[in-house]
């Protein structure tokens, strides 16, 4: 199930100049630009009502642009109308910061949903049932350690384990994209090292390009400088002059623009107060 490295990488996330203005005021979001390229990992990083769900929302075509373009595996998807978007959304995994499970459904429920409901199936083919999806559902939920929980509502789990879900349903249709928004929020720091080794394990297995929000600096660290060891089941620290530690980067959003881009050693010179906050190592730091 391993995804092939693609011979070549193509732009999977692209912002040009992206604003959002609420009516009359200062913008949410002001000329954001950044592209994403496949197999990359983004850390979304930056303080409260920063932008970084917004900008989350605008890739998936949940909030729209005031200004810019906005592109998703290449296609320019700005003036998408509301069914397009629906398709393109199909391809996204998606992890939202509130959590958002069905609490009504069941588990396997939840992670079927996205499997019923794809526009591709919708468009013509044969369509999915609860049974014929059962299969995926069942190694989605293996994938995160949660096979025994699929009749189980919930409610009657703890909340690192309905992340864990939340997560088993992004990946369920083995998304191209996976956006995460805050998945260790809240959580006590050894089931949030759980989560972030999950999210190694996928993008490593399946080539997912990860963008993810959080607060935590140990959640980017971990992503920029361990991978998955298929053989030895476990996570490796890459070792200095490795190709893959090119390929997770840092951004710093600050009161709606886009202030830093760039590895976690360049993050760790950078002299600016705000920046630097989100760095782990304040011993580089001049003040
Ligand atoms: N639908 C909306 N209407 C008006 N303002 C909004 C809306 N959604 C977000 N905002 C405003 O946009 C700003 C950015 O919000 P956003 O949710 O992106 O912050 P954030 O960086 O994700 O913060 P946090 O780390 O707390 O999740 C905030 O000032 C928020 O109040
Ligand atoms: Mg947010």
């Amino acid at each position: 199930m391993a995804r092939q490295e693609p011979k070549e990488r193509r732009c999977i996330l692209k912002f040009e100049e992206v604003s959002l203005i609420f009516e009359e005021g200062h913008p949410i979001l002001d000329r954001v630009s950044f592209e994403i390229w496949s197999g990359e990992t983004r850390i979304l990083l930056g303080a409260a009502g920063a932008g970084k769900t917004v900008m989350m929302k605008i890739a998936l075509g949940l909030l729209r642009p005031t200004n810019g373009k906005v592109y998703v595996f290449g296609e320019d998807v700005t003036g998408f109308d509301e069914r397009k978007w629906f398709d393109v959304r199909s391809y996204i995994g998606i992890l939202f910061q509130e959590g958002g499970l069905f609490d009504s459904l069941t588990v396997e429920e939840n992670v079927a949903y996205p499997l019923l409901n794809q526009a591709r199936f919708m468009a013509g083919g044969k369509k999915p049932t609860a049974e014929s999806v059962r299969p995926d559902v069942q190694e989605a939920l293996n994938f995160v350690e949660l096979g025994k929980t699929m009749s189980k509502f919930p409610s009657e789990l703890s909340g690192g384990m309905r992340r864990r879900v939340g997560i088993a349903r992004g990946s369920v249709t083995d998304p191209e994209l996976f956006l995460y928004d805050s998945p260790t929020a809240g959580l006590d720091p050894i089931t949030a090292n759980t989560i972030i080794t999950l999210l190694i394990k996928d993008r490593e297995l399946r080539n997912t390009t990860t963008v993810i929000i959080t607060h935590r600096f140990q959640d980017g660290n971990l992503l920029a400088n361990f991978r998955y060891n298929p053989e030895s089941e476990k996570l490796e620290k890459l070792p200095a002059g490795s190709p893959f530690l090119e390929r997770t980067k840092f951004m710093v959003m600050q009161n709606g623009r886009l202030v830093f881009e760039g590895t976690e050693a360049e993050l760790a010179i950078s002299k600016d107060p705000y920046i630097s906050k989100f760095s782990m190592h304040p011993a580089t730091k001049v003040s």
